[in-house]
């Protein structure tokens, strides 16, 4: 539940870590299960954290794409049930533009702490979404035109993480235990390769960095010889690391510089990242990135969007369906 675009009410999260964990990912049908037995107690447990009923609220944010169609249609279609019982609007949402908007959440100010977005004047940023499903450079040109400028071609780097976590040995999600195992290690012990570094374009590829930590385990002795010896630990989870962030960086510079931009956002699971984050604020001192809570996938960042564009004129209406493909910028609807 979110107000005014931007003040959280209530944020409540079902993980279904603990589900997947036991298969080292997530399992499409048993997301959607899992997602149909969650949705009505979530959606009363929101309400009973904002102390408001139904009639109180003003219009029903909903993701519509991209991700797994059965996960999708379960908020969808609960979303429209709950639009027509109670003659609410409804608002669709695209779930990257989600997460682009999540730097506004919880603040008084706008992104990068300037005093409200009303007194001063909109400024083109560059914006990542970098987490386990995608990762995006977007140039927002105007609240309502994006511009993907890149996205990977193969793994998004949490799915990176993810993998040389499980190739270490570690749980799931990894992203989070590699950041951990990393800390004092030396980030030149290896030096893996950042791909499509030097191209032109903003495109990622994180599968051959994933291959080329999957060699040197394997040449090290295997995921039992490193996890006996935590230096050495240490200083394959934070040469991976390094190379993971640079090319996030070199991506990140590229197009500053190119479309003249001064600020940037970092959104997404990743963002959570200790490098990134370190990284990124050393760099740029006008880089805008949100609290964990709402860099990992939330429902606030999806009810504020949800608000500004129902300010803005975009309620959808009931005949939205879940799009497992959706674009950011798919037919001209900007964040729809
Ligand atoms: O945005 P998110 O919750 O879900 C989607 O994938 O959409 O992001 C989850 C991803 C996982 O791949 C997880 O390993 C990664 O974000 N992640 C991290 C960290 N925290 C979460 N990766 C690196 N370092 C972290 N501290
Ligand atoms: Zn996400």
């Amino acid at each position: 539940m979110v107000a005014d675009g931007r003040r959280v009410l209530s944020n409540r999260i079902a993980s279904q870590v603990a589900l997947h964990a036991r298969y080292g990912g997530v399992v499409p049908e048993v997301a959607s299960r899992a997602h149909v037995e969650a949705v009505i107690p979530m959606i009363e447990g929101a309400l009973s954290d904002a102390g408001i009923g139904m009639g109180e609220v003003d219009a029903i944010a909903v993701t519509k794409g991209p991700g797994l169609v059965g996960c999708l249609l379960v908020g969808v279609e609960a979303a429209k049930s709950l639009a027509a019982a109670h003659r609410k609007p409804i608002v669709a949402v695209q779930h990257i533009a989600g997460h682009l908007y999540s730097p506004w959440i919880g603040r008084e100010t706008d992104a990068w702490g300037r005093r409200t977005d009303s007194e001063v004047e909109f400024e083109p940023y560059i914006a990542f979404a970098v987490s386990g499903g995608h990762t995006s450079i977007v140039a927002v040109n105007a609240p309502d035109a994006l511009e993907t400028l890149g996205e990977t071609l193969d793994d998004a780097v949490g799915e990176a993480y993810d993998k040389v976590a499980k190739l270490l040995g570690f749980g799931y999600p990894g992203g989070p235990l590699i950041d951990r195992a990393a800390e004092g290690g030396n980030p030149r012990a290896w030096d893996f390769p950042r791909p499509l570094g030097g191209t032109v374009g903003y495109d990622f590829s994180y599968s051959g960095l994933k291959t080329s930590v999957a060699r040197a385990v394997a040449q090290g002795g295997g995921p039992g010889a490193f996890a006996s010896d935590p230096a050495r630990l240490a200083d394959i989870c934070a040469s991976f690391q390094a190379a993971a962030v640079d090319v996030l960086l070199d991506r990140a510079r590229r197009a500053m510089r190119s479309r003249g931009a001064h600020r940037l956002a970092v959104t997404g699971g990743v963002a959570c990242n200790s490098a990134v984050r370190a990284r990124f604020r050393a760099e740029f001192p006008a880089v805008a990135i949100p609290e964990p809570e709402f860099c990992t996938d939330n429902a606030a960042m999806i009810g504020g969007l949800g608000g500004v564009l129902l300010d803005s004129g975009h309620a959808t209406g009931l005949r939205i369906n879940a799009t497992p493909a959706l674009a950011l910028d798919a037919g001209g609807r900007g964040w729809q």
